[in-house]
């Protein structure tokens, strides 16, 4: 369903921007695992539509949902705090980042200076899932998409379903975490499985389907097996 004059409303006051542009360098990180191609397709191009982000981190993601159509909304939700902002930066070289982001509210205000240009069209929503779940659909707010990128773990997908029936479900990490069987996978399968849903995945992405799969849909789950054969072998001698 598109979403609203009076969502954009709600959003907009409920999760407002700063009236001036934090003082923070604006920063590009882009963690992207492949596939979103996926998404880009179940992204309304010509009606208002509202994506769901769940964990945003420096908005890599949000720019890209963004850059569908100027018709795309996006919520993010993010706590934007730790420690480890700070130590991820250092590790990555990244030396200036991490003094950034060892200062007050870092992260937060340099996602924000990063996304001021989309700020019509973005809410960004300082907290954690599920708690934050449940406000925004306190609130009214349907996304037509949610986007899990969080914890690796997709332990909010039932909360999500169970707030959002109508919204599509999909996320990043599929191809995260050979070691330990690939954790997300274990929670979009038993869900898959309870609600009868179908999985399609092309490198990190993953999408539930509520209906049987296209041809081309298989052929790219055959490719991601080919894929995951090929890097468990890869493991194997290396
Ligand atoms: C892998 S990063 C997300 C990458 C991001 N989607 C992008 O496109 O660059 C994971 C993010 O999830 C956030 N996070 C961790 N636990 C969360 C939770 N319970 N709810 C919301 N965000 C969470 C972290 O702060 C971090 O920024």
């Amino acid at each position: 369903m598109p979403i609203t004059e009076n969502e954009v409303h709600t959003l907009s006051a409920e999760y407002p921007w700063p009236v001036v542009r934090p003082t923070f360098s604006p920063a590009d990180w882009m963690l992207d695992g492949g596939g979103k191609e996926l998404i880009f397709a179940r992204i309304g191009k010509g009606e208002s539509f509202l994506v769901l982000e769940i964990g945003a981190f420096l908005g890599s993601s949000v720019k890209q949902w963004l850059a569908v159509s100027p018709n795309v909304y996006v919520i993010a939700i993010d706590p934007w705090e730790g420690d480890w902002w700070v130590d991820y930066a250092r590790k990555n070289g990244r030396n200036s980042l991490a003094e950034q982001f060892a200062r007050e509210d870092g992260p937060y205000l340099t996602f924000l200076s990063s996304l001021w240009k989309f700020k019509e069209r973005l809410f960004p929503v300082r907290g954690k899932s599920p708690e934050k779940l449940y406000e925004l659909a306190n609130l009214g707010v349907k996304p037509d998409l949610v986007y899990f990128d969080s914890n690796k773990t997709g332990d909010d997908i039932d909360v999500v379903h169970q707030l959002f029936p109508d919204a599509i479900l999909t996320g990043d990490d599929w191809t995260w975490g050979l070691e330990q069987g690939y954790p997300i996978r274990a929670s979009v399968r038993k869900f898959a499985h309870k609600h009868n849903f179908k999985i399609v995945s092309d490198r990190a992405t993953w999408v539930l389907m509520q209906r049987s799969l296209k041809i081309s849909e298989r052929v790219m789950n055959l490719t991601s097996f080919a894929r995951d054969q090929a890097r468990a072998l890869r493991k194997v001698f290396r």
